[in-house]
């Protein structure tokens, strides 16, 4: 069979030139193989057989047959850099790079732990420390060196949920094991632990007999705070709570303190903060009064430091508890304390970038 004339197979490879721009990578390369092939690709064929041909075709022929695998070097460089780029779905790739690309998930810091933290972060810049102790508790560190009464209603086994670690300990004679109902505990611990002065803040989890609501549920958060020195008034207790609202809510927040009651502090007070919301005009986030009820607190009963081996009369001290998760539920308006557990990605990440 006689080769096809070389103007021909010119003429037929130029329409392919065009087409580069439509194929995919596989075809692409079989085209490249046809057309610049060393061995068979047909212009390299057509430039090998330049040297048979007249002079004048030679030249002619030459010239154009050059210029086209120019052409198609760069058409194909040109195509192969489209195929890698990183938004291309070539056609029949089975990608349509129109779809919105695929997000990745980046973590965040639950709201209960971001709130843990930022409060303690005040307090470290007070001087205060950080203290942990454990879960699981003897009655005498949960109650009796709290100078609870032996009647007192928590010590009741409808609030507190006691662990039978076999033995004989009963509830009520201090020896009993219990998840602790407060962090107060960890006061006890930490008076024994060195003597004053001592600044601590204690978060942690606490355990009660209660069963989920939209309000309550069987193991929650409290943040203890301590600071047992030489000469402690209230009013450092006030002066420290104080700045503490002030930086963890805003510089215009006020606080009240309402006389209360703990077996382990006297004299004993709740502290309430104005609404952030409303700021103190009455809102529903306040129930329409202003304020806001944050922490129980007091001056550390002298009992207290006894038991703990803490001399009452060159020693004072006051103490404070929070509950956190109180405390980000009215921040970010959260309506229902389960929420805090489910760990529901729907609700999570609505909360995910919220700053203070
Ligand atoms: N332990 C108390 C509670 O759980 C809070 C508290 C802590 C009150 C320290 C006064 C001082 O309710």
């Amino acid at each position: 069979m006689a080769e096809p004339a070389p103007q021909a197979v010119l003429d037929s490879l130029r329409p392919r030139l065009e087409r580069l721009a439509t194929l995919d990578s596989p075809a692409l390369e079989v085209e490249h193989i046809a057309i610049l092939g060393r061995k068979s690709g047909a212009l390299t064929a057509l430039l090998r057989s330049l040297a048979v041909l007249p002079p004048d075709d030679r030249k002619r022929i030459g010239a154009a047959a050059n210029e086209l695998r120019k052409s198609f070097e760069v058409a194909f460089d040109a195509r192969r850099a489209e195929l890698a780029g990183p938004r291309h779905g070539g056609a029949g790739s089975g990608l349509d790079p129109t779809l919105p690309g695929r997000r990745r998930w980046v973590g965040a810091i639950h709201p209960v732990t971001r709130v843990v933290e930022e409060i303690c972060e005040i307090f470290h810049g007070l001087g205060f420390n950080r203290a942990v102790g454990p879960e699981a508790e003897t009655e005498w560190y949960n109650f009796q060196a709290l100078n609870f009464p032996a009647d007192h209603p928590a010590m009741d086994m409808h609030d507190t949920l006691y662990v039978d670690v076999g033995g004989d300990a009963r509830p009520g004679d201090g020896k009993a094991v219990l998840l602790r109902t407060h962090t107060s505990p960890v006061q006890v611990r930490t008076m024994l632990a060195g003597p004053p002065p001592v600044r601590v803040v204690i978060p942690g989890l606490v355990y009660r007999k209660d069963t989920f609501d939209p309000s309550h549920a069987p193991v929650f958060w409290q943040i203890e705070g301590l600071a047992v020195d030489r000469g402690i008034s209230f009013v450092d207790l006030k002066g420290t709570l104080l700045h503490f609202a002030r930086q963890f809510f805003s510089a215009a927040t006020r606080v009240r303190f309402r006389p209360s009651y703990f077996p382990f502090t006297e004299p004993s007070a709740e502290m309430d903060v104005s609404c952030y919301l409303c700021g103190g005009s009455g809102c529903a986030a306040c129930k329409g009064t202003g304020w806001m009820e944050i922490l129980g607190c007091g001056m550390v009963h002298p009992d207290v430091l006894r038991n703990c081996g803490v001399d009452p009369d060159v020693f004072t001290g006051f103490a404070f508890g929070m509950g956190p998760q109180r405390i980000a539920m009215q921040r970010y308006g959260i309506p229902d304390i389960r929420l805090l557990f489910d760990g529901d990605m729907r609700f999570l990440s609505q909360l995910a970038g919220a700053g203070a």
